[in-house]
Order: structure tokens, then sequence, then C-alpha cells
């Protein structure tokens, strides 16, 4: 038996160690120190073992390709349960299993499950080591690749237990699900395709995930803590856990603007996080705070702080260039693990979008030979980098500030071809709640006129621990906790013309719409009242350095009456799934919206 003594006095940590240890059979326990000759070892390990391959030391430094099961690339959602005492405390927009029957389908499973294998366990905190807005949890898991990319992700090990001391704590139970017997040899990505479970007890902040090795399925400070169990928490001590980038938008005087977004997964948050003025903003800097979660905060001041409780970004590979997203490219360059990208010849990745031209010869993500002539991509669609922030050109130097940074605008986006402008204001609080419940995102551009939007409210649909409609009240309720409220907008980089192609550049020259965004917040440009909300003039949006005419700025920004009308009549389903928990505030903002775009039925004879 292993002693623990000296590392830590927290008893509950102690026994529940043990108790995982006799559940799951593991060779041998060991408790992480979080040290970089730890982070070094593990890396090696898994290169002996097969699951990492060692890129090339001068072209890309520190850093590592690792290749998944083809089977377990992403999130899987529908084997995601909140498990709450009651049903309803779920929502329609989860699923729900009752606890009691979920921990015994889970002890059956994680029995002897870890059988051959090191468990580790990871005491990992959720926002900067010792500020109160921070939580500490601790992962089990019987996965190096899971506390490699923890350790980039979080800040992990002795330090945590440090300041954990005797209190309590979250567990996070992970098992790839894949036991090894006696001889047996083992794969280079294990786990378990037929039994997957990434489970959550709101009541009991725990969570246990089982079968994954992949992302958010398996780095469980991350969805499973960060969003899902801290958006219950923050329901219950009044305060938001979102699905946001947080950046800080610097003027050439000096004024620096904090605004937080979401987006859908995959839908630009890294990219906006990391946006590089174009030309015509010499002077303008925007600052990267975090890039996929925000935890944001009342403060005594009255206004609304939010920090990045993530210490990495674990961003979307294909598409980033150094055209798209410089920043995240440097960010890049070394110390990083890249997951089911191509290998090029010299060692080094690649993947999609990253050059214009495909390189002649690859490994591709399967570990195939690849050539451009090969017909399918050489990297996952969602294969991912895992880099520390700290290495990210525009990181924020507030970016660990444990007050957080002051939030003075929410803008929401999804992806979306038609209907929706590039950019509108709410006209107060309750109709920017609104406009972000009702957020969708196309699975795909190939949607015609049939116009099949996936409801994404607050880009939470995924991650909202508990019942959404009760969700939608909270974020209503904010209007008596907060003094300055943050403004909120509506972006849309993602609409098309009739002949399908792009509307909007859209990246770098996204920034032309948070100088507006901040224009407004600052009172210094006035807008136009439209049935959607407040939008710009063309004369207030800055045009240097980009030829856009009038013409293509009206034909992005029109709301077509018809298109708009079966839009907000096709809400009326999602608010009718939602059920007795919907606040009438969300129907009564729909009949507003339709009575503004119905032409009045009794003319006025005036
Ligand atoms: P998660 O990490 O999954 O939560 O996603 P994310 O929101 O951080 O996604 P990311 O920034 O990685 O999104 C990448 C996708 O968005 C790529 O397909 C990009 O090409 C696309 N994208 C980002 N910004 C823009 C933009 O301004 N215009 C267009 N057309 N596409 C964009
Ligand atoms: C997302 O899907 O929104 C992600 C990636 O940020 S993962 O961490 O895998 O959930
Ligand atoms: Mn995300």
């Amino acid at each position: 038996m292993v002693s623990y003594q000296e590392h830590t006095t927290n008893t509950q940590l102690i026994d529940w160690i043990k108790e995982i240890e006799e559940l799951c059979q593991p060779e041998q326990v060991y408790l992480c120190d979080g040290s970089q000759a730890e982070y070094d070892r593990l890396c090696q390990e898994m290169v002996d073992q097969g699951t990492f391959i060692k890129l090339n030391e001068e072209l890309r430094p520190g850093s590592f390709l690792c290749r998944s099961d083809p089977r377990d690339v992403a999130r899987v959602e529908d084997r995601t349960f909140i498990c709450s005492e009651k049903e309803e405390d779920a929502g329609v927009t989860n699923n729900w299993m009752e606890p009691t029957i979920m921990r015994n389908t889970l002890a059956d499973l994680f029995k002897g499950c870890m059988k051959g294998r090191t468990m580790y366990v990871i005491p990992f905190s959720m926002g900067p080591l010792g500020s109160d807005i921070a939580q500490i949890g601790v992962q089990i898991s019987d996965s190096p690749y899971v506390v490699v990319n923890m350790r980039i992700m979080a800040r992990i090990g002795q330090k945590v237990l440090d300041i954990l001391g005797d209190k309590p704590f979250i567990k996070c139970l992970h098992s790839v699900g894949s036991p090894l017997e006696e001889g047996q040899a083992d794969v280079s990505w294990p786990c378990n395709v037929e039994n997957r479970y990434i489970v959550h007890y709101p009541e009991s902040r725990e969570v246990a995930s089982f079968g994954s090795g992949y992302g958010g399925n398996a780095l469980l400070g991350k969805k499973c803590v960060a969003l899902r169990i801290a958006s219950v928490m923050a329901r219950d001590e009044g305060w938001l856990a979102e699905h946001m980038l947080i950046l800080g938008v610097e003027s050439p005087d000096g004024e620096k603007t904090y605004i937080a977004g979401a987006f859908p997964s995959a839908c630009g948050k890294t990219n906006l996080a990391m946006v590089i003025p174009p030309k015509g903003f010499e002077g303008w800097k925007v600052w990267t705070v975090g890039d996929d979660i925000a935890w944001i905060k009342p403060g005594a001041d009255g206004r609304m702080y939010a920090i990045n409780p993530e210490a990495g970004y674990f961003g979307v590979a294909p598409g980033t260039s150094y055209d798209s997203n410089p920043s995240a490219m440097d960010t890049i360059t070394k110390n990083t693990i890249f997951t089911n990208v191509a290998l090029t010849d010299e060692g080094d990745i690649w993947w999609e979008g990253m050059t214009k031209e495909a390189p002649a010869h690859l490994i591709d993500w399967k570990g195939n030979d690849w050539t451009p002539a090969s017909g399918v991509p050489a990297a996952h669609p969602n294969a991912r980098f895992t880099a520390p922030a700290s290495q990210c050109p525009s990181v924020d130097p507030d970016w660990e500030n444990p007050k957080g940074v002051p939030i003075e605008a929410f803008i929401f986006g999804g992806r979306l071809s038609t209907t929706f402008p590039l950019v509108y204001q709410s006209r107060d609080w309750e109709h920017g709640v609104y406009m972000a419940a009702t957020l969708g995102s196309e699975a795909t551009a190939a949607a015609d006129n049939q116009a099949a939007i996936r409801r994404d409210p607050m880009a939470m649909l995924p991650f909202c621990g508990y019942n959404m409609g009760d969700y939608w009240a909270h974020w209503l309720s904010m209007e008596n906790k907060v003094e300055q409220l943050p403004q909120i907008f509506r972006v849309n980089w993602f609409r098309k013309s009739a002949d399908g192609k792009w509307l909007w550049p859209g990246f770098g020259q996204n920034m032309r719409v948070l100088q507006w965004v901040v224009n407004r917040i600052k009172g210094r440009v006035s807008a136009d009242e439209t049935p959607f909300g407040e939008v710009p003039k063309y004369e207030d949006i800055n045009w240097n350095g980009l030829a856009y005419d009038e013409d293509t700025f009206s034909e992005l920004m029109a709301i077509d009456t018809e298109n708009s009308i079966r839009e907000f009549e096709d809400q009326v389903n999602f608010f009718n799934k939602i059920g007795d928990s919907l606040p009438e505030e969300m129907e009564n903002q729909r009949q507003t919206m339709l009575s503004l775009l119905t032409p009045k039925k009794e003319s006025s004879a005036a």
C-alpha cells in the first residue's frame, strides 16, 4: 500500500484513492507532482509504448504527435449524462439517469478496469493557484496521455495539494476502460467504444468518465468541471460559468475594453480570442485572456469580472494557419501535443488549411501513407493541439489575475449562412438574454432553404449542467445582481450570398466589428433601430484598409422579412421542448420580434 502522508493530510482524498484502487485494481498507484521531470518521463514512456511520436526537435522542439483510435476522436454527447437527483433538474436538453442506477452501472464497469495499468492521481486547480475564484479537483485516470494534457490545460500537482489542505475537492474518476490481462500487449490508444459514459452528479459535484481518452471526454477539468459542474455552482452562488473566450481590445490611446464571446464548438472562439488587428488598425491590439471557458462573477464595484479557469488551449488544428490565426501558430511552435494531425517526412506536423499547398507526402492521422491524390483528409477534422497559454504572443498581462478582468460586453455568434446580420445589439438585458438563448448554428453549410438550425443557447447546449429553462432564468436574474451589466451583441461571420460566397471576409477583419462594439459601449456612436435590434450605420464602421462597399454591406446586414418570420416561428418548437421551466420573458420577446416583423394589420389612416 502506497503512503501519501508526506504529500497530503487530506483524509477524504486518501480514503478515496484507496477506495478507487480497490475498485479498479491497477498494477500501481502514482500521485502526480506536476513537475517537468515527471512530464518528460511520461512523454518518453509514451514514445516507447508507441502512443507518442517525438517531433523533429529543431522544427518543433519539445513536441509530440499522438494518434487516437479512429473511433475515439471527439466528445460523445449522446453518452454524456447529468445525473441529478430529479430528472427535471437535468432538463430536456441533457441525458439523465437515476443517480443510484448510474452508480451501480458504473461500479460494474470500473471494477477491475485498470488491471495492468498505472492509476494516476492528478490534483488540479481550475483557475489561478490559490485564487478564491479557483476550484480544486482531483482526477484519477489510467491514461498517461490525460496526465500530460492536464499539465498543460490546468495547474496540477503538489502545489495544488498544498493549497487544498484538508478541504473538500471535486472527485473526477476516469478510465479508458481497457484492462490488460496477464501478458496482454497494450495498444497505442486504449479505449472502450462499446461502453462509454461521461457522467456528472451535480449535487455531490462528482464526475465519472469511462471508455474514452479524447479531449473533453477525458480531460475532466475542462468541460466536465469548468462548465457542467461549475454551471451548477454558478447557479447556486449567483455567477456564470460560460463557453466563452475572453479578450481585451486596446486602442492606440491605451483604453482597454474586455469582451467575452460565446460561439458553439468549432465556430471561431480561438480565432477571435487571438485576432490580430488588420491593416488600417495601426496602434490597436487585441489581448487574449482565454479561448474556451469563462467564469464570470459580480464584483464589489458593480461590474462583472471574468477569469479563464484554464492554463492552456485545446484548439482545433485544421484551418489554423499564418493567414487565419498567426498567434495560434506562434503558440504551437514548441512544447505542444498534437492529436490526430498528419506527420511530414521531416518529422513536423501538417493539416488541411495550414498551407495553401499540401506537402507531396505525409503520414495521415490514421498512420497511412498520404498524398494529395489520396482523396481523404490528412488530419482528422477535430484534430487538436494542446499548448500552454503562456506561449501565446497576445496573452494578456492580466490573464492569470485572480481578480479577473472587467467585462463590458457579451457577444454571441453561430454559423448562420442566411437571415442573421453581421452584428446587432440588444435593446436591453432581457432582449439580449433572449438573443443568446435562441442562438443557432448550422451543422453543415450544405443546407438549402430548409434552414436546419441546431439551437445552441449561449453555445452551452452540450455543457449546461442543469435545466436549460432554469439556466435562462438565471441569466435573466443577473439584471438584479449586477449594477453595470455588460451590453449584449449577436454577430455572424458566416453569412453567404445567394451564390454561396462568404459575404464577410472574417478572421482579422472581425476587428472592425469589435471596434464598433467598443464604440457602442462607450456611447461614441449611434445605431439604427431594426426589428432584430440596433445595427451599425455603414459610416460608423472603420473601413480603413479594406475595400468593402456599401451595397455589399447592405446585403450583409439585410433583414429578410420572410426568412426572419420563419426563424422566429421556428423558435417556438425549441421553447415548447423546454417546457414548464421556460421563463415567460423568452416567449414575450419572441412575440415582440414577430410583431416588429409583421406589417400592422389595421393601417392607421393618419
Ligand atoms: P472549440 O474549441 O471546439 O470550442 O471551438 P472554437 O470556437 O475555439 O473554434 P475555432 O476557433 O477553432 O474554430 C475554427 C473554425 O471556425 C474553422 O473552421 C475556421 O475556419 C472558422 N472560423 C473562425 N473564424 C472565422 C471567421 O471569421 N470567418 C469564417 N468564415 N470562419 C471562421
Ligand atoms: C469543444 O468541443 O467545445 C471543445 C473541445 O472545446 S473538447 O475539449 O474536446 O470538448
Ligand atoms: Mn469548446
